[in-house]
């Protein structure tokens, strides 16, 4: 038995904030930040947290009563949450009217974190029930205003899944390395803000070294060559990271969709980000193959095969 994700939404926080605004203060180009990262735009939250998001993220599902009683699962994958206590779960579990007979947690795995929840979905439903996987981030309040190698990067936003148990079989492949390369202090929870740093190529060669070991895990345990898969829907954090796991696989790119130049780096939302997109587009067919990985701060990678 496997996942199979029946509903897709997302969410973003105000307008977009484009390339122009960091050329206003600080020493980089629009054309350093298109041609190194493939971002144009971003979305920066003002005011809206983590468990705003997520709500605004979910209702947009649009779930049926019949639905919201078959749920037993909430997650909510975010590094960024607005509060420690009550948890995002929680706060969508109540702004939903779920019932209580459920399992709501969240889950903080940086860019893995989506994958990670869809992993817990599955090891946690039963046939019949339903879950709610939602990857939601704030990351604009961990980053320096000032660090032109981080600020242009990251953006704010959410997306949600409803899934259910099917009869197809899911693989999932992932790690974890303690590395200080990506978070080089430690960020705490709460108190004065401290900002996230981190040594970007050496995270560039992390992600192309875990994706390609992780993907050709899946590709093997699923029996499918790299022609095979429909889809390759990877944590959106540089564009040349993508372009070249794909020429490494000698896949078109084509099946390597992006949308980083709209949303930016959004960590944990940029997976459901990007399939509530090419599901709106129409572009998701039913038994189409699909692998989605992410990799990020930690380090941790996850990874799954499915079919849609
Ligand atoms: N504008 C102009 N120049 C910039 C810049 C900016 N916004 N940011 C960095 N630079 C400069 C650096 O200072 C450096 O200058 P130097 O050679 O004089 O020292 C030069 O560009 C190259 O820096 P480098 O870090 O090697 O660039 P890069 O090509 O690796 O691109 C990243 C930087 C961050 C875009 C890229 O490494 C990356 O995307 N890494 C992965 C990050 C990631 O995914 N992080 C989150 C994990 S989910």
């Amino acid at each position: 038995m496997g996942i199979k994700i029946l509903k897709t939404s997302s969410y973003v926080p105000g307008e977009p904030i484009d390339n122009s605004y960091y050329v206003s203060y600080l020493d980089t180009s629009d054309e350093w930040i298109r041609q190194r990262t493939g971002i144009e735009t971003r979305y920066i939250s003002k005011d809206e947290g983590t468990e705003t998001m997520s709500v605004k993220a979910a209702e947009k599902l649009e779930l049926t009563d019949e639905e919201k009683a078959r749920i037993k699962v909430v997650l909510v994958a975010t590094t960024t949450s607005t509060s420690t206590v009550p948890i995002n779960a929680c706060i969508l579990q109540g702004a939903l009217g779920l019932s209580e007979d459920i399992y709501a947690c969240d889950i903080g795995m940086a860019c893995a974190g989506f994958v990670a929840a869809l992993r817990m979905a599955d090891a946690l439903l039963k046939e019949g029930e339903l879950a709610l996987v939602v990857g939601v981030e704030v990351l604009s309040k961990m980053s320096d205003k000032t660090d032109r190698s981080t600020v242009i990067l990251f953006g704010d936003g959410a997306g949600a899944v409803l899934i259910e148990k099917n009869d197809k079989e899911s693989y999932f492949e992932g790690g974890s390395r303690y590395s200080e390369v990506l978070a080089s202090k430690l960020l705490p929870m709460t108190g004065d803000v401290e900002y996230l740093t981190m040594d970007g190529a050496a995270v560039f060669r992390f992600a192309l070294e875990v994706m390609n070991a992780s993907m050709n895990n899946l590709l093997e345990r699923s029996g499918n060559s790299y022609d095979e898969i429909d889809w390759y829907i990877l944590h959106q954090a540089n564009k040349r990271i993508l372009e070249g796991t794909a020429r490494k696989f000698g896949v078109s790119p084509d099946r390597f969709p992006m949308n980083m130049n709209k949303y930016g780096n959004t960590s944990s939302a940029s997976i459901p980000l990007l399939l509530d997109e090419l599901n709106r587009a129409g572009k998701l067919k039913r038994g189409q193959k699909m692998i989605m990985a992410g990799f990020g701060g930690g380090l941790t990678w996850q990874a799954v095969y499915l079919e849609w």
